[in-house]
C-alpha cells in the first residue's frame, strides 16, 4: 500500500528513470513505481539519434508511451535529455562540423521535442557538459561545443526556454563526489558554469547531481559536496539528484554483505546532501539491479575471485531483481 513506498513522504520527492517495455513486462516494477514514485525520468528514450535519425524525420519510439504512463498516473515527468555529447546524430555531427548546420538544427529538434511533451515539468537542458581531462576549461569538446563554444549551454537554455516557459531547466553532470583531483576540478568547473551562465542572465533554474556512486573510488568529499551544494543554492538554484545507483566493486562477499555495502555508501551520500534544503528531489537510475546500465567489469569479477560474469547482476538499485526491497531502500526511505 501507499504508506509503504516512498510517494509523498515527505516536501522531497522520489523518482526513477524507467522504460515503458519494461513497466508493460513487469507488473511488479509497476507497483514498485506507483507505489514509491511521484516523478519518472526516460532511462534511454530522449535520445536526439534515436528520434531524429535523419534531419527532420522524427520517430519517438516509446517514449511517447512513458509520457502517457506518467500522466495516466500523475506522475511529473523529468526530460532526459536535450542535447548530450554521446547521442548527438550522425548527421548533425556532420553537419555541424562542416559548418553546414547551424544553430538553427538544434533548435529546430529542441523545438520539436519540448513542445511534444508539455507536461514534462523538468528539463536536463545540457547533460554532462564538463570534460576536465585535456581541457583548459573543463568543457566537453562535443560537436556542438565545437560549433558554438561554451555559449552553447546558455544558447540550448533560452531555446528551451522559449518552448518550456514554466518548466524547470538544469545542467545535469556526474563524477563530483568523491576525494580526488578529477572529481575536484569538476566541482569547481561546474560551479563556475552555473555562476557564468546566470551572470548572462540564462533560464537555468537547477543543477543535476547524477551520483553515480561507485564503492571502488575511496571516500567521499564531504565537505566539497556540501560546499557545492551549499554554492549552488547560493546562486538561487535548486539541487536534485538525478541518477542515484551505486557500482559495485567486490562481488566475492555474500548477496547479504554486498547489499549493506551498497546501503552504506548511499546513506553516507544521503545523509550529507540531504542535510540540505535545497535538495528538492531524488532520483534513482532504474528500480530494480536487472534494468541496472551498470554490469559488473571483468577486472572486478576476476579480483573477487568469479572467473565467468555473465550472470552476476551489479546489486546497486534499491530492488532486486525479483522487485524485493534491499537495504538501499530502506537507506533511501529513512535518509528522505
Ligand atoms: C545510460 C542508460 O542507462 C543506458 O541504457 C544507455 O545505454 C546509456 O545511457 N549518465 C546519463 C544517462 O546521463 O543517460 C546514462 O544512461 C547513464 C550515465
Amino acid at each position: 500500500t501507499k504508506q509503504h513506498g516512498m510517494r509523498m513522504m515527505t516536501d522531497r520527492y522520489f523518482g526513477t528513470a524507467a522504460r515503458i517495455e519494461w513497466i508493460n513486462a513487469k507488473p511488479a516494477l509497476k507497483e514498485a513505481i506507483l507505489r514509491d514514485c511521484s516523478c519518472l525520468t526516460p532511462e534511454i528514450g530522449m535520445n536526439w539519434a534515436a528520434i531524429e535519425p535523419k534531419k527532420g524525420t522524427f520517430e519517438f519510439g516509446s517514449l511517447d508511451g512513458l509520457s502517457a504512463f506518467a500522466l495516466q498516473h500523475g506522475l511529473d515527468m523529468h526530460g532526459h535529455t536535450l542535447i548530450w555529447d554521446q547521442t548527438i546524430p550522425a548527421w548533425a555531427k556532420k553537419a555541424l562540423s562542416s559548418g553546414e548546420a547551424g544553430w538553427e538544427t538544434v533548435a529546430s529538434y529542441l523545438a520539436v521535442v519540448v513542445s511534444r511533451y508539455p507536461s514534462v515539468s523538468q528539463w536536463n537542458v545540457v547533460n554532462e557538459p564538463i570534460d576536465t581531462e585535456g581541457t583548459d576549461d573543463g568543457m566537453r569538446r562535443s560537436e556542438i561545443f565545437r560549433a558554438f563554444g561554451a555559449d552553447y549551454v546558455g544558447m540550448a537554455l533560452e531555446t528551451a526556454r522559449r518552448h518550456a516557459p514554466h518548466a524547470k531547466l538544469f545542467i545535469n553532470e556526474h563524477s563530483l563526489e568523491y576525494a580526488n583531483p578529477v572529481d575536484a576540478k569538476r566541482r569547481t568547473v561546474l560551479l563556475r558554469l552555473a555562476e557564468g551562465l546566470l551572470l548572462e542572465g540564462k533560464p537555468l533554474d537547477a543543477v543535476g547531481l547524477q551520483a553515480h556512486l561507485d564503492l571502488g573510488k575511496g571516500p567521499l568529499d564531504i565537505r566539497a559536496i556540501r560546499h557545492m551544494i551549499r554554492e549552488v543554492a547560493g546562486m538561487g538554484l535548486e539541487v536534485f539528484i538525478t541518477e542515484l545507483d551505486v557500482r559495485e566493486r567486490d562481488f566475492s562477499l555474500p548477496e547479504a554483505a554486498r547489499d549493506m555495502a551498497v546501503a552504506d555508501g548511499v546513506k553516507r551520500y544521503l545523509d550529507v546532501v540531504l542535510a540540505e534544503p535545497s535538495v528538492k528531489g531524488i532520483v534513482t537510475w532504474g528500480m530494480s539491479d536487472e534494468g541496472s546500465w551498470l554490469v559488473p567489469e571483468t577486472a572486478d569479477l576476476v579480483a573477487s575471485g568469479i572467473a565467468s560474469g555473465s550472470r552476476v547482476l551489479n546489486r546497486g538499485l534499491p530492488y532486486d531483481k525479483n522487485l524485493q526491497q534491499k537495504p538501499m531502500y530502506r537507506a533511501i526511505r529513512e535518509a528522505m
